[in-house]
């Protein structure tokens, strides 16, 4: 850094709020890429996108997921972060600080709480049948090559309402034990840890998958686009995939942003973590769909693409049973990040604004979470007949929130950065992080927050819910 460029830094950081020096923060620069990156990646790349582009026809899907992540997802990321950091508070809280007097853009950040419940609750609950599963691989009884045996095993599982419940509670106990050990201890140390392992593990999975005769049909199926399959429904599904995957609209982002370091350079980060996190899911297509297709199974299996046509595909291939125990132990793993990003929200939240300890505020989250949780959990056996809208709980639960809540609360997040906070607070808190071209890159990044992503979720949303 010149002289004058550590004199603008300075007084730069000054300028922002004074920051608490009690206040929980990131330590390093790894760290907060670390924890970034664990929030983005989960059972949305391994879970999710297989059987989303599976079943909405591969190739085309997957452009305009790309698309959208792009040109909605990042420009959306980069402005929550931006506005934790510069706010260095909870969701509410830096909404409320960052806001003229009276406005009520608060309101964004209760949706980001309302619908990291309602994540979190069937989120965990695919978690828990993970978990489930890792013990189930271990002892052999996936070894089937047939979908059918593998079906009734997996419909064993989610229609028993104690084992759902109680992998559902493993699964929040453990969360909430990372949470409760903070953000430096507890959130950059795990994430910095799986990160890696996760990595390491895909890239065995999909060179093992790649190998496979017959693999080239599973390629061709994930890049040779079919346009004939777009429609307004698929291209929200996709867009609220993008939501979904870099983990926006919710105020996770801009949770973690508040324990960035000010000198974090954000649109780098952030496009650093878009591309990675792309990277695992691309990863993920390319572990699965050349082995559905080497092993003559359907692509189209819906969310239990991952927990009936994987083991069958592994029981079909040599070393079968190690990849298959591999493969359950990796999607045990990703999630995990993820999984206390959210959490984070609502526990910010309530230490931020009802001033309650970490201690406390994780334990009633967990408490509420077992209770939402469970309307997702016992959705295939005791509460089976409970149906919103035609759907299941679990289903609901996902779809309200990728396709309604999220981006309706990103377009909020634009519509706020663009037209409320305004050009100069965006330059002013992007030059903590000094580099020459941000002047540059200001004015391009807000003229596309400002215009293009609103304009564009405002287009998807309103088709795809068929109200245009
Ligand atoms: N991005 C996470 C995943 O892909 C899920 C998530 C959504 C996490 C929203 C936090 C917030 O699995």
């Amino acid at each position: 850094m010149g002289k004058q460029h550590i004199v603008a830094h300075q007084a730069a950081t000054k300028s922002v709020d004074k920051i608490p020096v009690t206040r929980e923060g990131f330590i390093t620069g790894m760290g907060i890429a670390a924890a970034t990156l664990g929030a983005a990646v989960g059972l949305g790349n391994i879970w999710k996108f297989p059987f989303l582009t599976g079943a909405n026809g591969g190739a085309a899907f997957l452009i305009i997921y790309l698309m959208s992540t792009i040109l909605i997802g990042l420009p959306i990321m980069i402005s929550e972060i931006l506005l934790g950091q510069r706010a260095k508070g909870d969701v509410v809280t830096t909404l409320i600080k960052m806001a003229p007097k009276g406005q009520p853009w608060w309101l964004i950040g209760i949706a980001g709480i309302l619908s990291s419940f309602l994540i979190l609750a069937f989120y965990t609950e695919v978690v828990a049948w993970v978990f489930a599963y890792v013990f189930k691989a271990v002892s052999g009884v996936l070894l089937s090559t047939d979908p059918d045996t593998n079906m009734a095993v997996f419909n064993q599982l989610i229609t028993d309402p104690v084992q759902s419940l109680v992998w559902q509670w493993v699964v929040l106990f453990a969360i909430g034990c990372i949470v409760l050990l903070g953000v430096a201890k507890g959130i950059e140390q795990t994430t910095k840890w799986l990160m890696p392992i996760l990595f390491v593990l895909l890239v065995v999975v999909s060179i093992r998958g790649l190998t496979l005769p017959g693999a080239g049909e599973g390629l061709s199926f994930l890049f040779q686009p079919d346009f004939s399959k777009v429609t307004s429904p698929m291209i929200l599904t996709a867009m609220g995939l993008a939501f979904f995957k870099l983990s926006i609209g919710m105020g996770a982002m801009m949770t973690y942003g508040s324990y960035y370091r000010n000198d974090q350079h954000i649109p780098l980060t952030a496009t650093g973590m878009m591309v990675g996190d792309l990277v695992v899911s691309l990863l993920a297509g390319i572990a699965i769909f050349p082995a559905v297709f080497a092993f003559g199974f359907e692509p189209d299996a819906g969310p239990g693409l991952l927990f009936v046509t994987i083991p069958a595909v592994f029981a079909s291939m040599p070393l079968g049973s190690v990849f298959v125990v591999l493969f359950f132990v990796l999607a045990a793993v990703a999630p995990i990040g993820a999984m206390i990003s959210m959490l984070e929200v609502p526990v910010a939240f309530l230490r931020g604004r009802m001033g309650l300890t970490r201690l406390h505020a994780t334990l009633i989250t967990i408490a509420l979470l077992a209770i939402v949780g469970s309307t997702v959990a016992l959705s295939n056996s005791t509460l089976a007949h409970f149906q919103p809208f035609d759907m299941t709980t679990f289903d609901f639960y996902d779809f309200l929130t990728s396709n309604i809540l999220l981006p309706l609360a990103g377009l909020f997040i634009c519509l706020f950065v663009g037209w409320s906070w305004g050009f100069s607070e965006m330059q002013q808190t992007l030059s903590l992080s000094d580099t020459r071209w941000n002047r540059y890159l200001t004015i391009v990044l807000y003229g596309i927050i400002k215009f293009v992503t609103p304009t564009l979720v405002m287009i998807i949303l309103l088709s795809g819910l068929n109200l245009l």
